[in-house]
């Protein structure tokens, strides 16, 4: 088939119009052709025989009259067996295949296949022929590192189909038939390992959206007890420059309990992608000491791309999640930073001539960013099983302004705020996600009213400590005092965690359950103190003890015996407990 053809007849940065001759449509990818490359690019509008396209590489050279073809196809990502592991950029060329044929300084025009066809794959059949199946059900497997991997009817053959036939066990490459299905008409269809899926379209081949409940755990104490994230929810964490995001995001791509973790790193500077593309791949997995790559796909922007590519990523990005969480796998994405991501929209807004929004940023801003946090979900699968993708994104608000667009656009569809606070992070307390202006909408691992009991210290003693600076220490009556150093003790044993301590750095939920009651203990406790200043060196003394205690093996017999100290130096002050946590802690 001869696609639709046009030629270039105004060219704006990495914008270009084209004048077509026959049909083309949103988001379908079309190739300008210069000298001897064809540029990718993708249809943003079309105003009767003249379509925009954004170019998701540098014009340079581009001119009016220049051809143009379109494929007739949306921008798709490949999807099958092989893509664990992988580094792509945001249109699914594999970065090192390409930065081996094209060099350090990646080549314009040059895509690559995601998947190799060389490889192959050890097929188990599940299906038999006579079955009726839909898309997305599932017709046999193939190991994928430790999982499963599904191998599905593809998920754009709508309708019925009866499998006629299915290829015995053995091994098979992604472009083999590996079963052929008839539809209604009678019509056969053959199925390979791998079919292509428009990015911008959520997949939605389940049976039904499960509210999300379960926390997702991160290992992260200041998360996991205080600001939960479920399983198929949404969070995000706004943070200004240098604050701890992406490290934030590296910690939890590593321990949250999840099958499968995706990062879109959108980072503005080369180095950053860089080190993401050299660090990832030394990390090891906590779970099964192999490389954390195994497990991990990360997508991620060249600096020779320009801005559109962004925009790529990220859909690029949700979509592979998506294909994982049909095969009933807890899927993690995590987007760094969306705001770039943002910035490309504004970007291209701009040269569309759109009426502006608020900070120049479209219209539509806030509707684009929702449905992207949408795509996140726990979803029950035709079989019954359930799958889920989480969504964690990173902002990156100018100044630090969490007023700005994009961060309220985020706010108002996520379920829970991970603000980052310049002062903490200028006072290296990491994590530095803000304890008082933070939030989440879902149930943790923790009763509620454990969690606002130690919470309510933490802001009373944030109050004196505002207080405290006005009046001066003297000016403080003792009482106020002893609340401040446990919102201090709080604070700096149980909010701030050792990322560099091979126990601190993740803590499993038990264990969160188990310290936050003896936490609880203490700041329940009726301590009197002669002045200040004993308190003070008594409340040094009893953190020092605390923080051994957190870098201690879990019930080893250091641990116990910390605990013991703990608990004789809290007795001996203590004059008893307050009331309200003798309930709590029954
Ligand atoms: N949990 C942590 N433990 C120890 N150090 C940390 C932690 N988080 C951040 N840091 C320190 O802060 C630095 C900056 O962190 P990071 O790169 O994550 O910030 P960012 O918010 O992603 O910045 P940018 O806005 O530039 O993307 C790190 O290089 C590290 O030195
Ligand atoms: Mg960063």
């Amino acid at each position: 088939m001869i696609g639709t053809k046009g030629r270039v007849v105004a060219v704006n940065g990495n914008m270009v119009s084209v004048r077509f001759d026959g049909a083309v449509s949103m988001n379908e990818v079309g190739y300008v052709k210069v000298a001897d490359k064809r540029l990718k690019s993708e249809v943003i509008r079309i105003r009767n025989d003249v379509s925009q396209l954004q170019v998701f590489e540098i014009t340079k050279g581009i001119t009016v009259g220049d051809e143009v073809e379109y494929s007739g196809d949306m921008l798709a990502v490949e999807l099958g067996p092989g893509l664990l592991g992988q580094v792509y950029d945001g249109l699914q060329n594999p970065l090192p295949l390409l930065a081996e044929k094209t060099g350090f300084f990646l080549e314009r025009g040059v895509y690559m296949k995601p998947l190799s066809s060389e490889l192959k794959w050890n097929f188990t059949p599940s299906a038999k022929a006579g079955d009726k199946v839909e898309r997305a059900d599932t017709l046999g497997t193939v190991p994928e590192g430790a999982f499963t991997h599904r191998i599905m009817v593809p998920f754009n053959l709508y309708g019925t189909y009866t499998v006629a036939s299915v290829k015995p066990a053995g091994s098979y490459t992604i472009a083999d038939t590996i079963a052929e299905l008839k539809d209604e008409k009678g019509n056969t269809v053959k199925v390979t390992m791998s079919f292509n899926w428009p990015v911008k379209r959520a997949v939605d081949c389940y049976e039904e959206r499960l509210k999300p409940k379960e926390p997702m755990v991160t290992r992260v104490r200041l998360i996991d007890t205080f600001y939960p994230v479920a399983r198929g929810g949404t969070y995000c964490i706004p943070g200004p420059f240098g604050a701890g995001k992406t490290v934030l995001q590296q910690i939890t791509s590593r321990h949250a309990d999840v099958d499968i973790v995706i990062v879109a790193a959108c980072g503005e500077r080369a180095g950053e992608v860089v080190e993401t593309l050299k660090e990832f791949p030394e990390l090891t997995d906590p779970r099964t000491g192999r490389s954390l790559m195994e497990r991990t796909i990360i997508i991620c922007n060249t600096s020779s791309m320009p801005v559109a590519a962004r925009e790529a990523s990220v859909y690029t990005a949700v979509t592979l999640a998506e294909y994982y969480r049909q095969m009933s796998l807890n899927v993690l994405l995590l987007a760094d930073s969306t705001s770039r991501w943002a910035q490309a929209m504004r970007e291209m807004s701009g040269r569309l001539e759109e009426i502006p929004g608020e900070e120049a940023f479209p219209a539509y801003l806030e509707s684009t960013i929702a449905s992207f946090y949408e795509r996140a979900g726990i979803v029950r699968l035709r079989d019954g099983s359930i799958g889920s993708v989480t969504i964690g994104g990173t902002v990156s608000p100018a100044g630090g302004n969490f007023e700005e667009p994009v961060t309220q656009a985020t706010l108002k569809v996520v379920g829970a705020f991970h603000g980052l606070s310049r002062e903490r992070s200028d006072a290296r307390k990491f994590p530095a996600i803000h304890p008082l202006d933070s939030w989440s909408k879902y149930k943790g691992i923790i009763p509620a009213e454990k969690v606002s009991y130690a919470h309510g210290f933490m802001r009373r003693g944030s109050e004196v400590e505002q207080m405290m600076k006005v009046v001066g220490e003297e000016g403080t009556s003792i009482e106020d005092y002893v609340i401040y150093l446990k919102g201090e003790l709080i604070d700096s044993v149980y909010f701030q965690q050792n990322s560099f301590d091979a126990v601190d750095a993740a803590v499993s939920p038990e264990r969160q359950i188990y310290v936050f009651d003896k936490l609880l203990k203490i700041l329940a406790s009726k301590f009197t103190f002669g002045d200040k200043n004993e308190g003070r060196s008594w409340f040094n003394k009893l953190r020092q003890r605390f923080l051994d205690y957190n870098g201690s093996e879990w019930k080893s017999d250091r641990f116990t015996s910390l605990e013991k100290e703990i608990e004789a130096m809290v007795s001996e002050r203590s004059g008893g407990l307050d009331k309200t946590i003798e309930k709590l802690l029954a």
